[in-house]
């Protein structure tokens, strides 16, 4: 089996709060990702249309003999306005080798099924625009996890991680059926997890990760921000909250983060990872606190 062992993206040192006027980190970062996104991507369209674009796409098959050393083929796809990642290896394979694999479902952000690897950084395919990048654009399967076929990467032990932290609600005293009501939580409240929700189980932030990638049993990013959703949601009450941290504060947990936002630069529905990471700290020190 052959893994991809990727080298991390350097990280720049965030931006002085002052100088961009944002409120948060989260929203500096935001305001930086978008400055001047939308003029270049028309002027470099303006550049490609009529052109072929080239991508070099990562090829391996464990089951077909001459297939089995990892290599990269060149596909020179023609450019058509909003073509996307996904769009191009999509027309690859429709148009030149129908045995080239990756996963897809949604193309609109929502499944989570198509994190690859493209020119060194974690990306899904169909929320990255051909225009954004730099050719060739290079595709490969998510560093750190085992590769199943070309594109394909095996995510169980994503999976399995995710399963860890108890992804679900859990009420500290449910009633009978015939008593249960609606549980209200308050707009404050809603707002404080609206971000962690937005998870769609893609895996980029666990693939960035340098820690995950030495600690198979670091609990990861994704996982770490599901615990957060529901730790920090006021309907499950303090007790569930301290069962959440007491998971959470264990050897492989929180405390394995070592604050290097990787995971927070490429998760693609922005979701602030490594602040609910250092929340999650805090909220686990207090917990562990006593007074005499
Ligand atoms: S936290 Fe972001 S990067 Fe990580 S699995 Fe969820 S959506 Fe993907
Ligand atoms: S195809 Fe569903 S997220 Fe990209």
């Amino acid at each position: 089996m052959s893994t991809q062992q990727a080298e991390p993206e350097s990280q720049e040192a965030p931006e002085d709060p002052e100088m961009k006027g944002a409120e948060s980190p989260q929203e500096r970062r935001l305001e930086e990702k978008d400055d001047g996104m939308v003029d270049e991507r028309a002027e470099k369209t303006a550049e490609l249309e009529g052109e072929t674009v080239l991508i070099k796409v990562f090829r391996y098959d464990p089951e077909v003999a001459d297939k089995q050393e990892p290599r990269f083929d060149d596909f020179h796809v023609p450019f058509t306005k909003g073509m996307t990642v996904l769009d191009a290896v999509m027309y690859a394979r429709d148009e030149y080798d129908s045995s080239l694999t990756f996963r897809h479902s949604c193309r609109q952000a929502v499944c989570g099924s198509d994190a690859f690897f493209v020119n060194g950084r974690q990306r899904l395919g169909c929320k990255t625009q051909i225009s954004d990048l730099e050719q060739p654009v290079r595709i490969e399967p998510l560093p750190h996890q085992e590769v199943v076929k070309d594109l394909v990467v095996d995510m169980d032990h994503f999976y399995d991680q995710m399963h860890t932290v108890e992804p679900y609600f859990q009420d500290e005293d449910t009633p009978p059926v015939e008593d249960l009501e609606e549980q209200r939580q308050s707009p404050e409240n809603r707002e404080k997890i609206k971000m962690s929700s937005r998870c769609i189980w893609c895996g980029a932030c666990m693939s960035s990760c340098n820690i995950a990638a030495g600690d198979n049993e670091y609990l990861g990013p994704a996982a770490i921000n599901k615990a957060y959703k529901f730790a920090m949601d006021d309907r499950e009450g303090e007790e569930i909250k301290e069962h959440r941290l007491r998971i959470l504060e264990q050897e492989h947990g929180v405390w394995r983060c070592q604050t290097q936002f990787s995971c927070t630069e490429v998760c693609p529905k922005d979701i602030p990872l490594t602040e609910h990471i250092q929340e999650l700290k805090r909220e686990a020190v207090k917990k562990n606190l006593k007074f005499w």
